[in-house]
């Protein structure tokens, strides 16, 4: 079989790890830079030259010379995805012939976004703390086979008809168990016309695309959003995005099939966080937790919420790196550690008196786990300007070898700092 020249990139954690700098830096030798889930709930933050991008449903190698895609798999704001498209050109980067859209992605719709508020809202039953984008009640909708695709809006009347019942079905939800205001159906065809014309030159069959791109032998990075513990069948549900973010995601989210993805490279920063709702083992409620979201700038890229910070959970990594076939890492803000006296790194959980080094299914119990920590001498060294592995300090070299073992994968980069080159490449 031919050399594949797919790759992929996934968190291993609860997202923000910092995906968007190791997409950045590897989208310079990447002819097409593919998202296959999510949607605008993403929020990936790339600093180039000290200019701070956040991009939330455009690929992160629009900053290089990639062609990007967003696939079938990731639901779509057209208003975000047009919003973002103009910042990007205010920014002097060429938009046409560089994005396309696939024209089997799935339209978020108004409702969806009001759902998404209203439902969050009032839930009783557990608050999962969503991004509000209405990414949930369209993948329900998808699922549901009441979705409207990218294609549809190209389909005068079938789009209206389907605008027009799923409005008012929406409605009468709304109100009944929200008291919220009806949508105007004839309002909304209108405008997503609009939109639907504004995108026209840039939507394709990305199945084609994507798949003929791998056939000639073109570099392809899968870039993945979210995290794998937020993924919708394998992360601590229902605390989780309504998508597989991870690397099981990708056929399913692009049309290529999984003989033709090559390696996944498994992105986690050097202790952990995690935004919104759900359990966290290692989470550090104190002064220490504190430092770190100060240090480590832990606020959403997305919604601007405060992380919650804690140590590096080695039991739900080794479950991430399971389900994703990771065997290459990159530890992003290993600098944020420097100057702790001591660094924690969970190697098990104890429950009701039973030590395990599994991730519970259940989440009751996942949430009733208790860390057992590895503790590691800290470094006092500013790490920033360090840019070969050989001259970490012993301290950081010392539990980034633990991490390997652990996790048994090869960290292959190194990132100390927000820039492109505050980056070790080990290989
Ligand atoms: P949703 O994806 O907006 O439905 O949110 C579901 C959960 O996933 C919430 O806990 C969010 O905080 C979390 N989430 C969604 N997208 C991201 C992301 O890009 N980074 C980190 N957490 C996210």
């Amino acid at each position: 079989m031919a050399k594949l020249t797919s790759s992929c990139v996934v968190g291993v954690q609860w997202g923000d790890e910092g995906k968007g700098k190791i997409v950045d830096i590897l989208s310079q030798k990447a002819d097409l830079v593919v998202r296959f889930q999510g949607g605008g709930n993403a929020g990936h933050t790339v600093v180039v030259n000290g200019e701070k991008h956040v991009l939330h449903l455009i690929p992160s190698g629009i900053l290089h010379k990639s062609i990007c895609v967003i696939a079938n798999g990731v639901v779509v704001d057209l208003i975000q995805l047009l919003e973002e498209m103009e910042e990007i050109k205010r920014r002097g980067i060429k938009v046409d012939g560089r994005i396309f859209l696939s024209d089997r992605a799935h339209v978020v719709m108004p409702y969806h976004k009001f759902l998404d508020k209203h439902s969050e809202g009032a839930s009783g039953t557990g608050k999962i703390g969503t991004t509000q984008r209405g990414i949930g009640p369209c993948y329900a909708d998808k699922a549901a086979r009441k979705g409207i695709r990218v294609a549809d809006l190209y389909n005068e009347e079938f789009f209206k008809e389907r605008v027009f019942a799923f409005t008012a079905e929406k409605n009468k939800i709304l109100a009944a168990l929200y008291g919220a205001e009806p949508l105007d159906a004839a309002r909304i065809v209108d405008e997503y016309r609009g939109y639907a014309a504004k995108l026209k030159p840039f939507i394709t069959d990305a199945v084609e695309m994507v798949n003929g791109a791998i056939d000639k032998g073109k570099k392809v990075l899968f870039e993945g959003a979210q995290g794998s513990l937020l993924d919708i069948d394998f992360g601590t549900y229902p605390f989780v995005t309504s998508s597989n973010s991870d690397a099981c995601g990708i056929s399913a989210g692009t049309g290529v099939p999984p003989k033709k993805i090559g390696k996944i490279l498994g992105v986690a920063k050097a202790y952990c966080t995690r935004v919104g709702e759900g359990p966290f083992p290692t989470e550090l409620n104190d002064a220490l937790g504190e430092k770190l979201r100060e240090i480590g700038g832990e606020y959403g890229a997305t919604t601007g919420r405060p992380r919650r910070c804690g140590w590096f959970d080695g039991v739900t990594s080794r479950h991430a790196v399971q389900i994703n076939g990771i065997e290459e890492v990159a530890i992003t803000k290993l600098d944020v550690l420097s100057g702790l006296d001591e660094i924690k790194f969970g190697i098990a959980y104890q429950h009701n008196g039973t030590k395990t080094d599994r991730m519970p299914t259940d989440t009751k119990v996942l949430a009733q786990c208790r860390p057992v920590y590895k503790s590691f001498k800290g470094w006092k060294e500013d790490l920033s300007k360090v840019r070969r592995y050989e001259d970490l300090p012993k301290a950081a070299k010392i539990y980034l070898n633990f991490l390997e073992g652990y996790l048994k994968v090869k960290v292959t980069m190194i990132s100390v700092g927000k820039d492109r080159e505050k980056t070790i490449l080990r290989r």
